[in-house]
């Protein structure tokens, strides 16, 4: 009989293959993640792999996005190829095999320690012949509580349970509800999860209530990067597969299940010592992990499922296996600005600031906040995620051997890739980097246009010139042997950068300021951690400040998270906050495509 089977190069791993599916759902049953930014349909040319042995003929897309030189070394569009027998294929470092760089980490401004879920220890007296009340009614009295709400099943085991424990028993509260009733006196367990669902990972984060400490973090990839990049690709998947919806919630859910134990088995706690989880993402990947449909978000007006906070308990509400304990989604303020960047908000203080902040935070997608607490003003820039490599020839995300750093001196123009790998692609902190030096050294103009090979400027060492070079009709620089950055890579660039520009020129315009009244500019993110100030505004993406005044605030989003685990007053904040802030709708802003034009040059 014949065999199906696959081996993985360099690692040797063998694994069986379906020949009905394609290669790249093959790859995927194994937990192999090849990049695949328009998830499987033949248009991203992202999911490249070189057959060793066995290669299939060449699709008609797989034949658009390689050359005839690589199609003859092998390569493939794992998407559009399906195999039978044996084959051997060679797989890229990006494919989620090689060590992540995920950003857990932030800045956040210092709060008291004030939890929402708060551990009391009640000895109560025991029930009296002469004066009998409902067992609820001691743990109210006791904690004076008045209205209350409370899961029916938490009442069908309370009797039973007071009379074990000899009524003594710790009651856990969350706003007015009770949430959770354990026998004895069980105060110094308390521990909350710091959530962050992003586009492309997904952290854990587990948090002593008491202390604020942080005991363990689990990251990842997120699983649905195999169902496209961005969230617009995530929408249409769930428009138009059937069960789309559901195979990506249980992606994320079941994803986020195991790297709760891992954070738990770290930190040395049970499951049972979580009091609560605040899970903090965009509109879209809220919806997703609530098992909502995120259809509405992606066509006018834009509108969300739900845009209050929500608690529930998904074991009991939502059949998710992500624990017992409440889960708590933020408030989003749209369709595009969610939780994670009311979470930026609180984390960096931005309502009870006197001074004017700019923070932008650069996903696959950027959004933009501006103001004190005086006024507050948030925008949504449609940048596209070319900042996480897609659409980007070499690009790729912060993953081993993505180059994160360019530079030049005389001779050469230098780089470093994560993991001091080989380079294999180009992140968003690279790209802006090559971009940055190819300005400076003249071999890019202020327009965007590469110069050509033989009239490049004089002074130029020889082998700074020999990196550029013309490939049928497209200009490449290349900075290795494999990776290079092209005119349309540039452009790609120059349209993103744009919309962040006029994003953040045109909130200062509502707010009637100038860049020099803004006290601090705040980079978030991954993008953001990595990226060289200098060259953010050499290319213009962030406008021209003093340099001491930007910085990098890291993961805010999970920094809030914590905050609204940590902090009351932040929390109450942050439930307020569509109250608070003044939304501008980028999409309806008359001034938005002229000031969007002007942004596009590089001068
Ligand atoms: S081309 Fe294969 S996933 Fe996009």
């Amino acid at each position: 009989m014949k065999t199906n089977k696959a081996t993985i190069r360099p690692s040797g791993r063998e694994f069986p293959i379906d020949p009905t599916l394609t290669l790249l759902a093959n790859l995927q049953k194994q937990e192999v993640f090849l990049e695949s930014v328009c998830g499987g349909k033949g248009t991203c040319g992202k999911c490249r792999v070189r057959f060793i042995k066995g290669a299939p003929a060449a699709s008609k897309s797989g034949s658009r996005h390689l050359t005839a030189k690589e199609i003859e070394e092998g390569w493939r569009l794992a998407c559009q190829v399906k195999v039978g027998g044996e084959v051997e294929i060679f797989v890229p470092p990006s494919s989620g095999e090689a060590p992540v760089k995920i950003l857990a980490e932030g800045r956040s401004i210092e709060k008291q320690i004030e939890p929402g879920a708060k551990k009391y220890f009640l000895q109560l007296q025991p029930q009296k012949l002469e004066r009998p009340v409902g067992d609820i009614d001691l743990i109210l009295e006791e904690t004076g509580m008045g209205d209350f709400g409370i899961d029916l099943r938490d009442v069908h085991a309370l009797p039973r349970l007071l009379r074990d424990a000899d009524y003594r028993v710790t009651v856990t509260v969350i706003g007015d509800e009770i949430t959770k009733i354990e026998a004895g006196d069980t105060t110094r367990k308390s521990f909350g999860l710091a959530i962050d669902v992003g586009t492309s990972t997904l952290v854990v984060s587990l948090i002593d209530l008491h202390s604020g400490e942080q005991k363990a973090v689990s990251v990842r990839l997120n699983p649905q990067r195999e169902f496209g990049a961005d969230v617009i690709s995530r929408i249409q998947y769930c428009r138009e597969k059937e069960g789309g919806l559901v195979k990506m919630r249980l992606s994320v859910t079941n994803g986020l299940s195991e790297m709760i134990d891992e954070a738990c088995r770290k930190g040395g706690i049970e499951r049972t010592d979580i009091s609560e989880a605040i899970v903090v993402g965009n509109p879209t990947m809220q919806h997703i992990f609530l098992g909502l449909d995120p259809s509405y978000i992606g066509e006018l007006p834009y509108a969300p499922a739900i845009s209050r906070k929500a608690r529930f308990r998904p074991t009991k509400g939502l059949g998710v296996d992500i624990g017992t304990y409440p889960v708590q989604t933020p408030p989003n303020l749209s369709g595009f600005i969610g939780s994670d960047i009311v979470a930026g908000i609180i984390s960096q203080g931005l309502l009870e600031s006197e001074e004017i902040q700019l923070l932008v935070d650069l996903g696959t997608n950027a959004e933009i906040v501006l103001g004190n607490k005086e006024r507050l003003l948030v925008c949504n820039a449609a940048a596209g995620p070319a900042f996480e490599g897609a659409r980007i020839a070499c690009g790729m995300i912060g993953l081993q051997g993505a180059i994160d750093r360019v530079w030049f001196d005389e001779e050469d123009v230098r780089f470093h890739a994560i993991g001091d790998a080989r380079a294999s692609g180009l992140c968003g902190s690279g790209l802006v980097g090559a971009i940055a030096c190819l300005l400076d050294l003249g071999i890019l103009d202020e327009s965007g246009k590469m110069g050509d090979p033989e009239t490049l400027p004089e002074g130029l060492s020889e082998k700074i010139k020999k990196k550029l070079r013309k490939e049928g009709s497209e200009k490449r620089f290349w900075l290795s042997h494999t990776v290079y950055i092209s005119q349309k890579d540039v452009r790609e660039v120059q349209a993103a950068k744009a919309a962040v520009a006029a994003g953040i020129e045109i909130l200062m315009r509502k707010m009637g300021i100038e860049i020099d009244d803004v006290a601090r500019v705040m980079i978030a993110g991954a993008f953001g951690s990595y990226v060289n100030a200098a060259s953010a505004t050499r290319i213009g993406l962030i406008p021209k400040v003093r340099l001491d005044r930007v910085m990098s605030v890291g993961n805010s989003a999970l920094e809030g998270a914590k905050m609204y685990l940590l902090s009351s007053p932040s929390r109450e904040v942050a439930d307020r906050i569509g109250d608070i802030v003044e939304l501008h709708e980028l999409s309806v802003d008359k001034e938005f495509m002229e000031e969007f034009i002007s942004q596009m040059a590089f001068g």
